[in-house]
């Protein structure tokens, strides 16, 4: 079971109201939406978007014996057709919740090579299609990429999605090991980026794959284009404020898991306080606390900013 991150502070600062609607744009489990529909029952609504179709279906099969069912609206689909969703729910949102990145299913049960770990099929896809300038996509596996991108390519996305020093040597690597045979199994690519790695970069605490699968599974799904579409797009149809009713403007909570996701993040606010649309519920980063992290270490990285309307 995937542990919500930084759920106390997630409805703190989001901050729902009976009869609010809320949007949880990456459902997973539930564990942040269960906790917000608690506190909207029992006129308001949370909307759940999940683009794996896997985990849409267990959480709908969970959500099934709980009194608060009809309370949800549960939608398989990319959060950057969030504006899309809500018209077609004529949904007014107050509150916009995302937990960026993916799901311990993902690595432990999805089968999916997310995980240096596991020994599987070289895929990484959270859904088998995207939505490009409106018309529907085939997502590339990893192992397509792999085996197809050029050298200069995969050095690029594993030095900037990984952020990783060997990114040459490892790209070059690739290359020279699919010439003989394709790469598809992580396995295999454990094996590659070994060979391209000096012996001390193997002894470190973290593994010396995690950087490249890192960058691999932000190139499959598109993520860092997808936050930007997506927390704008959110942005722009939050409730804004009515003084007059003395209610303020909706919320969107981000919780980001590396550097990069947190960078965009912040530029987008910015971008966004500085046009006048949002300001910073709070100016600082909140992180877990030491408790949280040590019950849960996947906790450890995460990074939670929160704007809210104008
Ligand atoms: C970190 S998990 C969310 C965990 C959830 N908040 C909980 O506590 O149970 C992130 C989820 O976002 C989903 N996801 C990733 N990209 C998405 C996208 N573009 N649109 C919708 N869901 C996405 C993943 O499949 C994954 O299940």
């Amino acid at each position: 079971m995937h542990k919500p991150v930084l759920l106390k502070e997630v409805v703190e600062y989001l901050d729902p109201k009976p009869g609010d609607q809320i949007i949880d744009a990456t459902l997973d489990g539930g564990g942040h939406a269960m906790a917000l529909v608690e506190k909207i029952a029992p006129d308001g609504r949370v909307l759940g978007i999940e683009w794996d179709l896997e985990l849409l279906k267990e959480f709908e099969s969970k959500v099934k014996s709980s009194k608060l069912k009809d309370n949800f609206i549960l939608v398989n689909d990319s959060y950057t057709n969030i504006e899309s969703i809500v018209r077609e729910y004529n949904f007014r949102p107050n509150g916009i919740l995302f937990d960026l990145g993916l799901s311990s299913w993902h690595y432990e049960r999805s089968g999916r090579g997310f995980s240096f770990k596991r020994d599987e099929p070289l895929d990484m896809r959270y859904n088998t299609y995207r939505e490009v300038k409106g018309k529907n996509e085939k997502v590339k596996t990893a192992a397509e990429i792999v085996n197809t991108y050029s050298k200069k390519e995969l050095e690029k996305i594993i030095r900037e999605y990984g952020e990783e020093q060997f990114a040459e040597s490892i790209a070059k690597n690739v290359v020279r090991t699919r010439k003989v045979e394709p790469i598809l199994k992580t396995s295999e690519l454990v094996e590659v980026i070994g060979d391209s790695v000096p012996f001390w970069y193997k002894r470190r605490k973290i593994h010396f794959a995690t950087k490249t699968f890192q960058a691999l599974r932000i190139e499959v799904n598109a993520e860092l284009k997808n936050i930007e579409k997506g927390v704008s797009s959110a942005i722009n149809i939050l409730e804004p404020a009515c003084p007059e009713q003395g209610r303020r403007g909706g919320r969107v909570a981000v919780i980001s898991f590396h550097g990069l996701e947190d960078k965009m993040v912040r530029e987008i606010f910015k971008k966004k306080a500085k046009e006048g649309v949002v300001k910073f519920v709070i100016k600082r980063t909140i992180k877990p606390s030491w408790e949280e992290q040590k019950a849960n270490p996947r906790s450890r990285s995460a990074k939670l900013k929160i704007a809210e309307k104008l």
